[in-house]
């Protein structure tokens, strides 16, 4: 019954297309307007009807492709840690590190074995010092997708030469970034210090990248594949501090409507749904650029799909393999 309404939605959406305006908005949704109706009904399953669902929600999307979750990709979600093994990983977790220590010390982060070590026994922090963090980590997340994309698309045009599938996969990387931060920002709006420290924070962190981009894009994924690692934590850590009921201020707050529209929530969404997206973005993210980094930047985009998929987010076990040093 389902399949039948949503495949007369589709007939009914095409035939309201011109073919033009059709291939336009398959384009930017990614996929074939007519790709659906050759789907078998005996072979669906939740999750292919899950995945069915989104194809049809985002012909009427004009963001760039993301994921949208089912209950259970979001509950997969699990921290991982990828075991150094090149000087490539040396590095972009030192830079990590770094880069981290920095944003502890100018959020107020009160998480963590340092926090354990300076004698805080189980620190928690408030919804507004979370937010903080958040805008600040979010306007940062931003940047590599963003330089990554333009390096290579820049490297295009001087060579004269294909990307192979790299260029698009970014820059969606660097829009799913840029949709976190507008979230939080439904909730927080920073003062002119906070948007100081942001601005000196990008003329920093952007050309840095860029430069570090043009030198070994290889060492910059890493990099992006060990922040998201930390995303994930931090992400992990602020649920568990609202269901154990430390963010009272949360505990019922409906999702903001932006984040309702992009994740494809329900109208009864909390904020905690958001997170949950949020979180399960930032391990996808983790495992795109850990994998980047693998193949190396002149081989082609290892998540290319067929042009009517939608690239599921990354299973456990697809999870489980950028686990290397077993922490968990
Ligand atoms: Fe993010
Ligand atoms: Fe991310």
């Amino acid at each position: 019954m389902s399949l039948m309404i949503r495949t007369t939605n589709l007939v009914f959406y095409n035939s309201c297309l011109t073919s033009t305006t059709a291939k336009y908005v398959s384009q930017l949704a990614g996929i074939q307007p007519r790709g659906l109706l050759h789907t078998s009904s005996s072979l669906m399953n939740e999750e292919k009807e899950h995945r069915q669902s989104l194809e049809i929600k985002q012909l009427k999307d004009y963001m760039m492709h993301h994921e949208i979750y089912s209950e259970k990709e979001l509950q997969n979600v699990t921290t991982t840690h990828k075991k150094l093994k090149s000087w490539h990983d040396r590095v972009a977790y030192a830079a990590v590190r770094t880069l981290r220590l920095v944003f502890d010390t100018f959020t107020g982060y009160l998480h963590g074995p340092t926090m354990a070590k300076l004698g805080y026994q189980n620190p928690s922090m408030t919804e507004e010092q979370w937010l903080r963090r958040f805008i600040f980590l979010e306007t940062v997340a931003g940047v590599p997708g963003m330089v990554g994309g333009m390096t290579r698309h820049m490297k295009s045009l001087r060579t004269m030469r294909r990307d192979y599938g790299w260029i698009h996969t970014l820059l969606s990387e660097a829009e799913n970034e840029r949709m976190h931060l507008l979230t939080f920002l439904e909730l927080r709006q920073p003062g002119w210090i906070f948007r100081s420290f942001v601005l000196l924070g990008q003329g920093v962190f952007f050309n840095a990248f860029f430069l570090s981009y043009l030198l070994s894009p290889k060492t910059c994924h890493r990099f992006v594949g060990f922040l998201e690692e930390e995303a994930v934590v931090t992400y992990t850590r602020c649920l568990k501090d609202l269901d154990a009921g430390k963010l009272p201020a949360w505990t019922n707050l409906p999702a903001p409507t932006i984040a309702r529209n992009y994740w494809k929530l329900s109208d009864k969404a909390m904020l905690r749904d958001v997170l949950l997206a949020i979180r399960a973005d930032e391990a996808t993210h983790r495992q795109v650029n850990h994998k980047l980094a693998d193949v190396g930047p002149n081989a082609p985009n290892p998540f290319l799909v067929e042009e009517n998929q939608i690239p599921p987010p990354p299973s456990l076990d697809e999870q489980r393999t950028i686990d290397t040093a077993n922490k968990n």
